[in-house]
């Protein structure tokens, strides 16, 4: 059994590692079709070792496709999405258009993946904010053992999470310091090159902004309604990977070598934590991995049953075109998508 697949969003930074993949791991496809706005039209990307030729999202005919990967931004997404559903072909959305549609399941397959039964009401299965995938995917295991009351997070995310200008801009701004030249700030509020910002997506009235939300929200949905959490989120001059410094809050006592034994166990996890130099993992080191890897475990003896941990991940895979392949993977698995054109 096999399907056709489209990405949309086929040239950006998560589109293009859609593509790989989709290819890795060996995704039953049987046509690969890569979209982009018009602008990108006829221009090539790779899928393993074939080249595919871009076409417009606007001028393709979705009723034989069976699952559609969309990653062009919340706006395409919003007016796109469902018009594909209603076609019959299941969208796998990266943006947030829909995250918080009680109609529209949210998922990290490890984390909960029976909720995603739901996705027949619209035919849209969402894709969690970058940050929050690989934030779920270690509290989650916890959370089962200690019952989490409270999460205070502090993000460190890169470039890459705001697309392709997002990370040109670093690399433009960078040598332009070097070779003293006038530094432009186009992308970003402030200079990013040598430089940290705490401001992510737009400011709410509460003083928060919404990808600090976005974490709020996204962890309660996927994760437990009872859990609180608040969040400041920085990008910092790393190409490629998030960071989060995590403090979390337990019901139940859980001790530091307790927390390294059950997330060794984890699915998507994995501990990288020496208390010596370099005993733990970078965002540099994350890039092009797989997993969620967290360093740092230790108890925080100024709360009742905490526990402080760092957790890093590639923010282009699981949070984004990895945690969308494997959605795509649990569809298949629990047979709730068919081929629509037969194999002959
Ligand atoms: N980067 C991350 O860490 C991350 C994580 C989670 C979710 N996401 C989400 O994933 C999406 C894409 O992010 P990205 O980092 O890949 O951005 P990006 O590198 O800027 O790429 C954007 C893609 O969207 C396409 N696009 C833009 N307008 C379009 C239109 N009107 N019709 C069809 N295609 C259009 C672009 O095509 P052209 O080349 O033709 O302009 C390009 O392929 C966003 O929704 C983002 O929020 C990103």
């Amino acid at each position: 059994m096999s399907f056709k697949v489209a990405i949309v969003g086929a040239t950006g930074n998560v589109g293009r590692e859609m593509l790989n993949i989709l290819e890795e791991r060996g995704f039953p496809v049987s046509e690969v079709v890569a979209l982009a706005s018009r602008r990108s039209q006829g221009t090539e990307v790779s899928f393993g070792d074939r080249t595919l030729k871009v076409k417009s999202l606007d001028q393709y005919d979705f009723s034989d496709t069976d699952i559609c990967i969309m990653s062009a931004g919340g706006n395409v997404s919003k007016e796109w999405s469902p018009k594909i559903g209603k076609q019959g072909c299941v969208v796998i959305d990266n943006s947030s258009a829909f995250r918080y549609d009680q109609d529209v399941p949210l998922i990290v397959p490890e984390v909960n993946p029976d909720a995603i039964s739901l996705f027949t009401r619209k035919n849209i299965i969402a894709n969690p904010n970058c940050s929050t995938a690989q934030l779920v995917v270690a509290l989650k295991p916890l959370h089962d053992f200690a019952t989490i009351k409270r999460v205070v997070v502090a993000t460190y995310q890169s470039v890459s999470g705001a697309g392709k200008e997002g990370m040109d801009e670093l690399f433009t701004q960078t040598r332009a310091v070097f070779v003293a030249d006038q530094v432009d700030v186009k992308k970003f509020t402030k200079r990013i090159a040598f430089n940290v910002i705490p401001h992510i997506d737009v400011f709410l009235d509460d003083g928060f902004t919404k990808e600090e939300w976005k974490m709020v929200a996204e962890t309660k949905k996927m994760l437990d309604p009872k859990i609180k959490l608040t969040a400041t989120c920085v990008r910092v001059p790393v190409f490629i990977g998030h960071s989060e410094a995590v403090n979390i809050e337990f019901e139940k006592p859980i001790t530091a070598d307790e927390a390294r034994d059950i997330l060794r166990e984890a699915p998507g996890c994995q501990v990288l934590d020496k208390r010596e130099d370099g005993g733990y993992i970078t965002p540099l080191e994350s890039a092009g991995e797989d997993a969620t890897f967290i360093s740092r475990i230790r108890e925080d003896s100024t709360i009742d049953n905490g526990l402080s941990m760092w957790i890093v991940s590639d923010n282009l895979r699981k949070g984004a075109a990895l945690n969308a392949v494997q959605i795509a993977e649990l569809l298949v698995e629990r047979s709730l998508i068919q081929p629509k054109k037969k194999a002959a």
